[in-house]
Parts: C-alpha cells; structure tokens; sequence
C-alpha cells in the first residue's frame, strides 16, 4: 500500500468549528468511559422532551435488546417544527428545487408547520392512529417531508418506498408491515421524464386488500386512473380539516419509522427505527459532522427514500432548525453542471452527494464544474460507498477548489446516522478513509473466527457497544434481527462490511463482505436478484455476483443456467433482465448476463461465489483452490463463455 496523502484541517475551519480536535478526542473519550453522562448531556442539548427518562441506556447485544432514554417522552415533529416557531417561524426550513431548474421555492417554518399539521389532520381524518403504519411512495417534492413530519406527530410509523421501486418491491413492503394507508403522486419528474407513481400504487394494491387509503399529492396534473371509494386528492381533503394539530406525546423507544433494506438472503427486512436515540443521533452528527452553523444552507442530495434523506434532509437538519435543499432532478438535466449552478443559485455552503455521482461527473471532465462559482461551498460530504482516491482528490480540488475539507461518512441504513467520519475542524482527511468513529461509537476489527485484531489489522467490521440511532428489530422478526447482526460474532453488532485499521487507527473500508451489492450506492441482495430470475419458466438456476464497475462502483452480473431442452437467445437475455427490473426497480439492472450449462458447486451442492466473483472481475488468473468443487469442469465452461463487460 502505498504511503497515503493527508490532508490537514484548515487552521481558519478549525478556528470556527463546532468541534476542534482536542475537543473531539475529549469528548470522545468520555462517550466511551462515561457514555449515560455524554448522552444524558447531549439529549438536554439537542432535543425537547416533555417527560425526562428514567434511564439513559439499558442494553444486551445478545438478546438483543436496546432501550435508549427509556420512560422520556418526545414528538419528533415538534422538535423539527414547533420548537423553532417563536426564533425562527419566518426562516427557511425547506429550499425545494425542482427538476425544471425554472421551479423553485422556499418553506418557512411557519408554512412547515401549517403544512404538516393539515397532513397530520388529513391522516386521521382517514383512520390513522398511532402505531398504524403508512406507506410513503413519493417523488422528490416538500409533500413527501410533510407526509414523514405528519406521521411523526400523529404516532404513526412510516414506511417510506423509494420511487424508483417496482409495484412489485412496493406490495410486498406494503404487505410485510401491514399498511392500511399510502401517500403518493400522480407522477414524479426526474430529467425530464414522468415517472408513474401512481400507476405503480395501483398495481402494486392489487395485491394489497387491506389498503383502504390512497392520498395523492398533484405533481404533474398528468392523467391517472382513479378509485372512488379509496383515492383521495390532498388538496382536497386537506381544505376540510383544521389547520392545528397538537402533536402526539411519543415514548423514546416507540417507533418512528421502517424503511427496507437488502440482505444477502430473504426479501428485504424492515429496518425498524425509534424515536428518541434516533432523533438525537440525527441532529448531533448533523451539526457536528457538517459542522452546520446557524443561516447556512445545506444539501445533501441523496432521495428520501434511503435513510440518507431521511437522515440528511429531513429528520437531523429540521431538527437542528437548518436550512435543508430537498432536489427533485439529477446531476446531468438539463446538463453536467446542474449540481453546481443549484449550488451557485441558492448560495450552498455543506453539499453531501455519493462517490458514483462524482465519478459519474468527473467522466465530463471540469468544463461543467469550472464554468460555475461555487464559492459558497464551504464544506463537502460523502456516502454510500468507498471512494476511489482518485474520485476524492476531483472533488477536493475540482469541486471545491481545494479549500473545503471533505467528510467521507460510513454508515448504514441500520445504523441510523453517521458511525466512521471525519468531524471537519477536528480530524485530518486521507483520501479513501472514512477516518475514525463518531461519539460513542466503537468499532472493532475481528477475524473469521470473531477474535478481536489490534493496531494495525483488516478484517471485518463490528460495533461493540451500542449507539443511540442503532435500529431496534426487524419488523415483524425479532430472531431475524439477532440472526443477521449478532449472531456472526456473538455480542457484537456486524455490519457486513470489510475494513483496514492503518497506523494513526483510521478505518478504510473495503466493502461488504456478505452476499449484498452495492450499485451506486443502492444496496442489493444477491438472494433478491436470483429469486427475481428464477421466476421466468426457462430458467433453472441463476447466480449473482459484484463486478468492479468505473461509476457505480459495482456492476450486476448475472449467471444464468436455463431450463434443458431451451436454447440461449439474445431475446431471452432481454426478457430476463427486463423481467429483474420490473421486479424489483431500474436500480436492478443487470449489466452482464452470462449463460451458464452448470454453476460451480461443491460436493455438498452450494455455489461457489467466490470463484463466479473472480471470473466476473476478470481475475480468472487468481481462481484458487477448485479442487472441492463437485465437478471443476464446469469452471472451464464458464471461463470458455465468459460474457463482454
Ligand atoms: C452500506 C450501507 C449510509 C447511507 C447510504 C447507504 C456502504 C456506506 C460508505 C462509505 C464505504 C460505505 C457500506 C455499508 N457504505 N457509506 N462512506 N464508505 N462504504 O446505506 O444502503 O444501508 O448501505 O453502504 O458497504 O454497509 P445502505
């Protein structure tokens, strides 16, 4: 490895940060050796409560159980509304920029709150209670915050579908969590393109018997099919109800919200998250990793359909009483600069994108960056995947222009917020390292046995102790949970991912080490895939692996052994990948479909990955040992059919 780049943080940064480097090892320390101290001082700092708690942490990562702030009460939309009313009822919370750069606005907190507590209204005006839970399928528009603000006020727990999922990926969330009520549009926009949520609503209810509710926001006014007794127009309801709303008194540890996530095996799992440890965590790395100061506006460009916008653009920045920018388009409509002219036009300080973008950028060169200012920018972030060096020093110098420190933040839908990151006034950069964990994280290195690695060391990557915005269960499956997280290396949280610890103890994460892919930052079982492909009549067996792929980071490569007796055509190959996407979404593209007479498999029938992985990345130099599969000719099949990358 070769001696690696560190960039300092600069002294005029540090001087006006929230966090300088002595204070973070300070407070660091005590996270880790007085953590019911730390977090009982943060929760006073950052959030409202109306009821104190009992306890600070109550915890048994081998149950698992974990109770953050138990007997407290709060409401997390008034702690991002209500709370700032009387200092800032007149400030912008929302800048909502459309896809059409000609569409804009600003939302005020004073609207904010007039718009979440006719949400909230309408919602119980159609049944909803506290503890229903609502499905949330939603293009990139203010609604969609107001809808996730609503449930929060009125106790109820939302389940938000990104709007790139098939009717197929919605129905069966729609299903696992038993939602009776699903807030959409009647089509989204994205680079110029409508997209039909509604349409996909339909389909997907078809198979959904128990929804009773569909509320439908007008984005576009385009031509939508319509029930009766069961679609509701927003406007139009929300013109019946009272304009105030008082929010629900929620304990810490109810639910705030699920979202789905992508395991190496099953369906996707309902990553369930509560209230209080959550919404602390949001609005502490929000401030302190973005170093967010009072009057600044802050973009992260991520949907809410991931836990980043829920993270990022909604739950952390509001409750910090932000400035958040909420993005309807892409990086490339109407043309490569559009990220930065938005930056330009609404005087962007903190800009949080992820690594498949920049490399998806930095490939039209600087052209489309250079002819913008960009001199608001003051600080960069990155998530979602590693970054390549090389990616990491164009958007240092490039982007930024060499004077903004850039925070490359590993988390995880499960793990609610930030856990490895740097703090920008505090912590040196090294371009490819997320640096060193949060308060109160404590990450840890351990072998395929699960013994604990020291110093210097790679391995895979645990948490060892829990943290406030930790998920709680998988809905529905308990046994799931303590399956997928603690039972690999019992009293340990796993993450899945692989990392390396170098000498100063900054962690390098090196990707998943499980069955899960991740294609430009979205995640992907490969169990999901293969269960997607098998559908079809003509296919037997199907395998899926990552590649190595220039922009999104990993590539879908698909082996597929079809059915004796059908022959492999180029319209087959279509059908099958056609048939992935409609499954699961356009996210899951297949992009290279290998035929395979016979997977590679051991004598006791399970499927060589490893060796599909390396064929995939064209390493077919460094196979390894083949000798225990069942029949090694097959590698030599699979390597005489090798598809085109
Ligand atoms: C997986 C989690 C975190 C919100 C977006 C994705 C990978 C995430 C980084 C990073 C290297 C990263 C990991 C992780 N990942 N951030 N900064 N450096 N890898 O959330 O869909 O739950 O995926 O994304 O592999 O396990 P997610």
């Amino acid at each position: 490895m070769s001696e690696e780049k560190v960039y300092p943080v600069p002294p005029a940064f540090a001087a006006k940060a929230h966090i300088n480097e002595t204070q973070y090892r300070d407070m660091y320390q005590r996270s880790i050796d007085d953590p019911d101290g730390f977090w009982g001082q943060q929760a006073e700092a950052f959030i409202s409560w109306y009821k104190p708690w009992d306890k600070v942490l109550d915890w048994d990562f081998n149950e698992p159980r974990i109770e953050w702030f138990g007997g407290a009460e709060l409401n997390a939309s008034y702690n991002c509304i209500d709370r700032h009313l009387d200092t800032r009822g007149d400030q912008t919370a929302i800048v909502w920029e459309g896809d059409d750069p000609a569409q804009d606005k600003c939302i005020t907190y004073n609207e904010l709150h007039r718009e979440v507590c006719s949400f909230s209204n309408v919602l119980k005006k159609r049944g909803v209670r506290k503890g229903d839970r609502v499905c949330i399928y939603m293009p990139m528009i203010p609604e969609a915050a107001y809808a996730m603000l609503a449930c929060a006020r009125i106790g109820a727990v939302h389940s938000v579908v990104f709007g790139g999922f098939s009717a197929e990926s919605i129905k069966d969330r729609i299903l696992d969590s038993d939602c009776r009520v699903v807030i959409t549009a009647d089509e989204g926009v994205r680079g110029g393109k409508a997209v039909a949520l509604k349409a996909h609503t339909d389909k997907a209810l078809e198979g959904c018997p128990d929804v009773h509710t569909v509320v439908v926001v007008r984005r576009t006014g385009g031509h939508i099919q319509w029930h009766e007794e069961r679609d509701v127009w927003l406007h139009e309801i929300a013109a019946t109800v009272d304009a105030n709303c008082e929010p629900e008194h929620m304990s810490a540890e109810d639910p705030l919200f699920i979202l789905y996530t992508s395991g190496s095996t099953g369906k996707p799992k309902g990553v369930l998250h509560t209230t209080g440890g959550y919404l602390l965590y949001a609005a502490m790395t929000h401030q302190y990793v973005f170093d967010y100061q009072d009057g600044e506006t802050y973009w992260c460009t991520a949907d809410v359909g991931w836990i980043t916008g829920h993270t990022y653009i909604v739950y952390g920045p509001l409750a910090n009483g932000a400035k958040t920018l909420m993005f309807e388009g892409i990086p490339t409509w109407p043309d490569a600069s559009r990220f930065w002219q938005v930056c330009d036009k609404h005087q962007v300080t903190t800009f949080y994108t992820a690594p498949t973008a920049i490399r998806a950028l930095m490939r039209e060169g600087e052209g489309p960056v250079k002819k913008t200012s960009r001199s608001s920018l003051r600080l960069l972030g990155t998530v979602g995947e590693p970054i390549n060096p090389e990616a990491w020093e164009w958007y240092y110098h490039v982007v930024g222009d060499g004077r903004c420190p850039i925070v490359d933040t590993w988390w995880q839908t499960e793990t609610g917020g930030h856990m490895i990151t740097p703090l920008p006034g505090a912590i040196a950069t090294k371009p490819g390292s997320a640096t060193v964990p949060f308060f109160g994280v404590a990450p840890a290195l351990v072998d395929n046995e699960g013994k604990l690695l020291e110093g210097e060391a790679e391995g895979n990557l645990v948490i060892t102790r829990p943290w406030p915005a930790m998920m709680r269960t998988v809905y529905g499956d308990h046994k799931r949970f303590k399956e997928t997280y603690f039972s690999t290396y019992p009293g340990m949280y796993f993450s899945g991912d692989g990392a390396r610890r170098d000498k100063d103890g900054y962690y390098w994460i090196t990707g998943r080490v499980d069955d899960v892919l991740n294609v430009s930052g979205h995640r992907l079982g490969t169990a999901e895939l293969e269960s997607a492909l098998v559908l079809h009549d003509a296919v037997a067996e199907a395998a899926v692996v990552g590649y190595p792929h220039d922009i999104k980071g990993q590539g879908i490569y698909a082996y597929v052994t079809l059915v004796k007796g059908i022959e492999p055509t180029d319209a087959l190959k279509t059908e099958l990948i056609k048939l992935v996407r409609n499954e699961i979404g356009p996210i899951a593209t297949i992009d290279v479909l290998q035929w395979a007479p016979a997977l590679p498999k051991t004598r006791s029938g399970k499927i060589m990955r490893r060796i599909l992985r390396k064929i995939a990345a064209n390493e077919i130099d460094s196979l390894g040992d083949t000798s225990t599969l069942a029949d090694p000719g097959v590698v030599d099949e699979l390597l005489a059919n090798r598809a085109h990358q």
